[in-house]
């Protein structure tokens, strides 16, 4: 499970999950600071995972139960008898004291959002907080509390309707807070994580992108040894990065594939292409395949068939150019560390669904290959950190997100090549708005919907019967939730006026305001 580099070369902090939405928040916040940990379900973290993990500390992570439902879950009991510094996150502060002789209640004053904190006691997970009686803004969400502290415990701070809202047994350096630390609604709740780990738990924080670089080239060359592996790459960050990694590792052993569907945004082609063939000198298969794409699309406008019909094609031509390419051994994937985790997850996690387009489903059985996949281990904005510690140029690190099936997806009801262009050169200069205003980065994705509807508008003196594009800009931390972005009016009026002058096809535009749920990211 965990890898043998890994734990020889680094301290290990292990995250028990109880199932908040946000645990996999507290796991980046801990990497952020330098610290290698990893997510598992309590109900798989037993004495004998944890005496194999080996951590130097634990942090027990939140969850929607409730410490006094029946069968609600529990860390195991030995995770309080290791000598091990303990934090607990909300439930995890309630489990904590539930486990060791304490009492937690139901509370009438239930606290969402913001609250403040008052330090009472000085302790060293408040180290450069404030002296006593410093407030400090954080972020609640709970209806239960501890009531009553088990043996050993005091209270270090109190909020006005959690009056054990971080609490201490300084001698066995245990910690529990009622408050998340890991959400950056809670301003310094990353310097909280950090005197939790570094100060407290003494860990050094050996973990870095060049090492995890280093290791995972290792790892490749003892996994792959003097066999061939196959690539498939979208232009996308994660295959991207896959791609210059291993080809970093074992060098021509690799071949990448790229299938031009025809449904990628202006120039992608190209660029990819180019930086992989001509710059890294990989050697690249580019399947133009834009004919047969389109040709298969035609007259089809049922979202599902459209999604199917493109990744059905999909493996059939890269199946056929990996084997005229000579085969291989190894197919290459860019999963990372939340689909382990969501794949691991006790009750099943979100939906996986979404994301079966990044692999080439099916694929390894058919033609016989093993896997290869060195981005298992990382998050997706750890995943551009190493984009950026292998020299790739940021245009490719960071890129948004672009699904699998492309523009089709952006296209609803019938595709056409006619379609595409239009929605390709609409899309560009709206990206390129995006940029010149200094938005690129804020945003984790914007792009543009073709819409099958025509309305009525008047180009100088002329009567126009033209489509209606739909513009869409969203901020996220992973896709599975995310908030419409709040451009000024003017942006969004400039942006409509360059799109209906500069692009035939196009005489109206609007911008969506649904966030997810309930919409969706892509609008199929
Ligand atoms: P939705 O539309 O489900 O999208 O809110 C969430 C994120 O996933 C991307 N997406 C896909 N990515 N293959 C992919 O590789 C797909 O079939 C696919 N569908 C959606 C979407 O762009 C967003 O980032």
């Amino acid at each position: 499970m965990t890898d043998d580099l890994i734990s020889e070369n680094h301290e290990k902090l292990l995250i028990i999950d109880f199932g908040s939405q946000v645990t996999q928040l507290i796991a980046r916040r801990v990497r952020e600071s330098g610290v290698y940990c990893e997510v598992h379900p309590y109900n798989r973290a037993d004495a004998a995972f944890i005496d194999e993990f080996d951590p130097k500390a634990i942090i027990l992570s939140g969850s929607p139960h409730s410490t006094h439902w029946d069968n609600s879950p529990r860390a195991d009991e030995s995770v309080f008898t290791r000598g091990l510094p303990i934090l607990g996150i909300c439930y995890g502060e309630q489990t904590m004291c539930a486990q060791l002789g304490g009492a937690v209640e139901a509370s009438d004053d239930r606290e969402f959002g913001r609250a403040d904190i008052t330090l009472v006691e000085e302790s060293p997970l408040f180290e450069g907080f404030g002296p006593i009686g410093h407030e400090e803004r954080v972020w609640m969400s709970h209806g239960d509390r501890v009531s009553a502290l088990p043996p050993g415990f005091k209270v270090i701070a109190t909020s006005g309707h959690a009056p054990f809202a971080a609490i201490a047994d300084e001698d066995r350096k245990f910690y529990g807070v009622q408050f998340h630390p890991e959400v950056v609604h809670t301003p310094r709740g990353a310097a909280l994580l950090k005197n939790f780990t570094h100060t407290i738990a003494g860990l050094k924080g050996d973990w870095s992108m060049k090492s995890f670089k280093d290791e995972a080239i290792m790892k490749i060359r003892a996994q792959v040894g003097d066999k061939k592996v196959i690539c498939g790459l979208s232009g996308g960050v994660d295959s991207s990065v896959v791609a210059v990694l291993l080809h970093e590792a074992i060098g021509d052993q690799l071949t990448c594939v790229f299938v031009d569907t025809g449904l990628m945004r202006l120039g992608e082609a190209d660029e990819v292409v180019n930086l992989f063939r001509e710059h890294y000198n990989i050697p690249l298969v580019h399947a133009d395949e834009e004919a047969l794409f389109l040709g298969a699309l035609d007259g089809i406008d049922d979202p599902e068939k459209k999604r199917k019909t493109i990744g059905k094609l999909f493996i059939d031509v890269f199946e056929a150019k990996a084997k005229e390419a000579g085969g291989a051994d190894f197919l290459a994937q860019g999963t990372l560390y939340p689909d382990v985790i969501e794949s691991v997850s006790f009750d099943g996690g979100p939906s996986v669904t979404i994301k079966s387009h990044h692999n080439v489903g099916g694929l390894p059985e058919r033609m016989n290959m093993k896997l290869v996949e060195p981005l298992r281990e990382l998050f997706k904005d750890e995943v551009r950190a190493l984009g950026r510690e292998l020299g790739l140029p940021e245009a490719f690190v960071g890129r948004h997100p672009f699904p699998g099936p492309g523009l089709a997806i952006r296209i609803p009801g019938a595709v056409s090549k006619e379609k595409a262009d239009i929605l390709r050169k609409a899309d560009a200069i709206y990206i390129d708005e995006i940029r010149k205003e200094g938005l690129y980065d804020k945003i984790w994705q914007a792009f543009s919907v073709l819409l099958p509807v025509r309305t009525v508008g008047v180009m100088g003196d002329e009567r126009t019967y033209d489509h209606v594009l739909a513009l869409r800009a969203v901020t996220s931390v992973d896709g599975m939730t995310a908030d419409y972005y709040p451009f000024e009016h003017d942006f969004l009026g400039r942006v409509a006026t360059r799109i209906i002058n500069e692009c035939r096809g196009v005489n109206r535009v609007v911008y969506d305001v649904t966030s997810k749920p309930p919409g969706t990211i892509e609008w199929e």
